[in-house]
């Protein structure tokens, strides 16, 4: 959990109370002019990581609506959110962010409805109660995702379910209750059921610099789609380090793409911190996070059509990043693994990703 947020509630009911009109006075701002937007040079949904707290900053959301074509909440629309407790469930934060989507004509995208790394009291309370335990599990998935029925264009339904180290699956408060495979297989008949549009999603990361790891997450899908189960796409969240090998990324868009199914590149950040210290220059690891960004770029548009779902980051600016949070960089150098600057100024690796696109 990132380190404060204080107000919270203040800042949605800022939103809240100002409400979409707000919003829809917030213009697109034009960008650097060197730099087209994201969103025009692109034919599928370009996403972005958004919070409650970043969209009441005008600037920012000028800049968002001005370069991307659909959001995800980052943090707002998962248990830890919604779930309280004592059970009830709150949605004024992920309901104000599919507000700002609707009227500023951008694609809401879900995250997460089940994550191993949620443990709420609610559901730990019920621990070893299996048909209490599978009971709220399945009123919980089907209420959220009914919630955002015909708003919300897909879900990540199931979200990091193969071990760290690709060795299986990971076990987890739903795993030991439901079962390894049942309690994903539950959660995607609720997510259909209550939300029959939307695109049903396994996501997970390192898929790209793990093949151990893709392999298990491939062999799962595979195994979901046996059982009937009605997965609907694969998510490759792509929390890449600026010294991941070249290639990789290519790799592993080819063998998703086997499968057939829309490919969601969910999450994409390239860490310039995260690499092996003594890798490189700070100043090489900035080229190389631009071949990357133009390497992922590539791989993904030269996908067919059908199977570019969409293709986000994991956050705005630099500064928006949870890789800048106080945990994870207390001091400098500080990590710049975004599209924008702290000042929200397109950097080269923007532009990398955009003749990424184009080259395809
Ligand atoms: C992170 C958010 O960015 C943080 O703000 C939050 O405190 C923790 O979760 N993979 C995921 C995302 O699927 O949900 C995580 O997002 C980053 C890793």
């Amino acid at each position: 959990m990132r380190a404060g947020r204080p107000g919270r509630r203040r800042v949605v009911a800022g939103i809240l109370a100002t409400g979409v009109a707000a919003c829809s006075r917030v213009s697109r701002s034009e960008p650097a002019a060197n730099v087209a937007p994201l969103r025009s040079v692109v034919a599928f949904p370009v996403g972005c990581a958004v919070t409650t707290a970043h969209l009441a900053d005008p600037t920012y959301a000028a800049l968002l609506n001005a370069q991307f074509s659909q959001v995800t909440p980052e943090w707002e629309m998962k248990m830890e959110y919604i779930l309280q407790a004592d059970g009830s469930l709150r949605f004024e934060a992920p309901d104000a962010i599919a507000a700002y989507a609707r009227a500023q004509g951008l694609s809401l995208f879900g995250h997460n409805l089940v994550w191993y790394s949620q443990r709420p009291v609610a559901f730990a309370r019920l621990d070893g109660q299996p048909d209490a335990f599978a009971k709220a599990y399945d009123g919980y998935i089907a209420a959220v995702a009914g919630r955002y029925r015909g708003r919300a264009v897909g879900w990540d339904v199931v979200n990091e379910p193969i071990a760290e180290d690709g060795g299986g699956l990971r076990d987890s408060l739903w795993s030991r209750n439901l079962g390894e495979i049942d309690y994903m297989r539950r959660a995607f008949d609720q997510a259909h059921a209550a939300a029959p549009d939307a695109v049903l999603f396994v996501n997970d990361y390192n898929l790209e610099s793990l093949p151990r790891k893709r392999s298990a997450f491939l062999r799962l899908a595979e195994t979901l789609l046996k059982s009937g189960a009605p997965l609907g796409g694969l998510g490759a969240q792509c929390h890449l380090t600026a010294d991941l090998e070249p290639g990789s990324l290519s790799r592993m868009m080819r063998e998703l793409a086997a499968l057939g199914l829309p490919i969601h590149v969910s999450e994409l950040d390239i860490s310039l911190n995260r690499a092996k210290a003594g890798f490189a220059s700070r100043a090489d690891l900035i080229e190389r996070q631009s071949r990357l960004a133009a390497e992922v770029g590539e791989a993904f548009a030269r996908l067919p059509a059908a199977q570019r779902f969409a293709f986000t980051v994991w956050g705005l600016r630099d500064k928006e990043s949870w890789l800048r949070s106080a945990a994870e960089n207390p001091d400098p150098p500080w990590d710049a693994p975004l599209l924008f600057d702290d000042a929200g100024r397109p950097k080269p690796v923007l532009g990398a990703l955009e003749r990424g696109f184009a080259s395809a």
